[in-house]
């Protein structure tokens, strides 16, 4: 098998069909995913039926994985995380561990609630994502889409003066700035002192592609070096700039859908669906990006 690659956006994202993830993977299929990656930024493989062990196996032929800490995993945040036996499995559900629906007022909101904020995976810690992989196992009746944004496409598109004024900056990123943002949660002082923030340069060139990016989130909370209200207010014209309908895809699931998307050139942010009525289980394997300092730009 050889597998297809179809463009779904104008400007990035493509569909691969011809591939089959359960089992062993040539090295054709993984180097195509590799370039289709490298050009596309975000790609939906669909009819993945995987075991847990499958995703995670895939996942590792592209790096060394983010494996969940004890904090992530039992904090009054997170709820108790602990449905998945895998740690490097992220559980994007709204499932408690006994396969429940979790209640409204659940201490996991929070979390889930900040995935609704365009972001980039991980981009509040210093060694940050370069790819996530995210299964549908089941999606609900309605809603519950991802959206993705190109923030290649969005640097390319800013004005001469905006590139010129962003050259050199740094934002601080902070996953509590973002949990504050939606929910209201406040960390425990353990809590905060296992994610302490961590600083990126603004623009970044992505090694697969040469192209320089955007690398903004949710998480930023200031720019180093700049005024806090001045450094905010720079930070969500970016944003809003970066997720104008042009620059953004919009991800109904199926079940089985894989969807890979790399973190180092898009944002990405969840939508709403009925979280007390319906299941949602997906889950989400992240690659860890081993060379950060080489991508500022
Ligand atoms: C994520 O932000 O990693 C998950 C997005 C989603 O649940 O659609």
């Amino acid at each position: 098998m050889n597998p297809v690659v179809t463009p779904l956006h104008p400007l990035f994202v493509a569909k691969i069909t011809e591939v089959d993830l359960s089992g062993p993977i040539h090295e054709t299929t993984q180097r195509a995913i590799e370039r289709a990656m490298d050009e596309y930024a975000v790609c939906v493989l669909p009819g993945q039926h995987l075991e847990d062990e499958e995703l995670i196996a895939f996942s590792r032929l592209y790096g060394p994985l983010e494996v969940s800490t004890d904090i992530a995993r039992k904090s009054r945040a997170a709820g108790r995380n602990l449905r998945i036996a895998y740690r490097e499995i992220f559980d994007i559900s709204n499932l408690d561990e006994n396969g429940s629906i979790r209640g409204e007022q659940d201490g996991r909101s929070a979390i889930l609630q900040s995935t609704q904020l365009w972001h980039t995976d991980l981009a509040f810690r210093q060694g940050a994502a370069k790819w996530s992989v995210l299964h549908a196992k089941v999606i609900p009746p309605a809603g519950g889409d991802t959206e993705f944004a190109d923030t290649r496409a969005a640097y390319d598109a800013l004005p001469d003066a905006m590139k010129r004024r962003l050259e050199g900056l740094t934002a601080e990123h902070s996953l509590w700035h973002s949990t504050a943002q939606r929910g209201g949660y406040v960390p425990t002082e353990e809590e905060r002192g296992s994610y302490p923030p961590a600083r990126h340069k603004l623009v970044r060139r992505h090694p697969g592609s040469g192209r320089n990016a955007l690398y903004i989130a949710s998480y930023a909370s200031h720019i180093v070096g700049m005024p806090a209200e001045e450094g905010q207010a720079l930070l969500a014209e970016l944003i809003e700039f970066a997720t104008q309908p042009q620059f953004v895809y919009r991800h109904q699931w199926q079940v089985g859908d894989l969807v890979i998307w790399d973190n180092r050139c898009t944002m990405h942010r969840a939508t709403p669906f009925a979280a007390t009525d319906h299941v949602r289980d997906m889950r989400r394997t992240t690659i860890i990006d081993r060379a950060p300092d080489a991508l500022v730009g």
